[in-house]
């Protein structure tokens, strides 16, 4: 099946006030037509703004409110990457920039560290931060996460593990990504009952042969297991449903286990580089309401997009904030 089977989820919005010339003094809210706006009671607020501008502009009102911050930055990879948008008149879909990341890996590395800083004071007590890397950084960014919140705030490295085609012959396929989370403090919110796996097959068939084959430790088989800290999911672009045309568009499983173990329905979840709005979709699908911030006008639609094809659509606001810095580096 080509690619043009998913153009339907490649709609384009072309709302002009995302792309309006000029710098805003404060976040201007941008009325939504009543189609993509929802009705809650679950509540999606969508930032079309360079993400650390805003939390500078919005300091006090979020501090300390968010239970949980996934953040899926650019990985420091060099590279630029492109969006899929509908072409005119029904034809193939067309692909347009959607992100560079391609400043230098120095350059990068401070960038990234001022808003993983300044992420820290959104988070709640109990709060926790995903950050979703890969070997180009994930490092670096450790060692900066330990100086930024302590080295005994770090509670786990995820390997997100995947298949995929490589060219590489070179060596080994890099096919994980790393998620490091970290807590604000020693009281953090964990539900691993929301998380639980079965059993392996294996493990049960040992069990039943066998009440000693644990050393004398016999798992319950009923209730399953937490999950380990690494992690199978397939890509987006092995999961045609969700694909929407975004590069490096992150799977609904992956954040649906990061949303139910790290946050409760009716909280605060947060993604300041939101992309398609994985985060905003699975938050909304498990009663959780959240703040999403991308400065690309194109993630932003097509975060609005899927927020408002579910059902029922979450209550969504839109505001833009183009500081002057945003407007000059464009
Ligand atoms: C890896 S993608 C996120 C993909 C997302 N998790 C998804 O599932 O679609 C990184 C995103 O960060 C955004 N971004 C990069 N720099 C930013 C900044 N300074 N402020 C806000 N967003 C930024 C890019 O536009 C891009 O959409």
């Amino acid at each position: 099946m080509g690619r043009g089977a998913y153009e339907h989820n490649y709609t384009q919005l072309n709302l002009p006030e995302l792309t309006r010339a000029g710098v805003d003094a404060a976040p201007v809210e941008i009325a939504l037509p009543p189609a993509l706006a929802g009705s809650g009671p679950i509540t999606a607020e969508i930032y079309c703004a360079d993400n650390l501008a805003l939390l500078e502009a919005a300091a006090g009102r979020w501090s300390g409110r968010f239970q949980l911050l996934y953040l899926d930055p650019p990985f420091g990879s060099g590279k630029v990457y492109a969006a899929r948008v509908a072409g005119e008149r029904g034809r193939q879909a067309q692909a347009v920039d959607a992100y560079r990341d391609d400043q230098g890996f120095d350059a990068y590395l401070a960038w990234l560290a001022a808003r993983l800083a300044a992420a820290r004071d959104l988070l709640t007590e109990s709060g926790s931060l995903y950050v979703h890397l890969d070997w180009h950084a994930v490092h670096y960014v450790k060692v900066e996460l330990d100086r930024i919140f302590g080295r005994d705030r770090f509670l786990n490295e995820i390997i997100w593990c995947y298949h995929g085609p490589s060219p590489i012959r070179t060596a080994f396929k890099r096919k994980h990504d790393n998620i490091l989370v970290y807590t604000r403090s020693k009281r953090y919110f964990f539900d691993a009952d929301a998380v639980r796996v079965p059993y392996d097959a294996s493990t049960v068939k040992t069990f039943a042969s066998s009440s000693k084959a644990g050393f004398g430790k016999t798992p319950d088989l009923e209730r399953g297991k937490v999950p380990e800290d690494w992690w199978y999911f397939p890509v987006v672009a092995r999961v045609h449903s969700e694909r929407v045309g975004y590069d490096t568009q992150k799977p609904e499983a992956l954040l649906e286990r990061i949303v139910k173990a790290s946050s409760r329905p009716a909280d605060l979840v947060g993604d300041l580089f939101a992309g398609s709005g994985t985060t905003g979709v699975v938050a909304a699908r498990l009663g959780r309401n959240s703040v999403l911030v991308d400065r690309n006008p194109v993630a932003i639609e097509k975060s609005l997009l899927r927020l408002a094809r579910l059902n029922p659509a979450p209550a969504v606001r839109m505001w833009r904030y183009i500081d002057q810095q945003s407007r000059s580096d464009q």
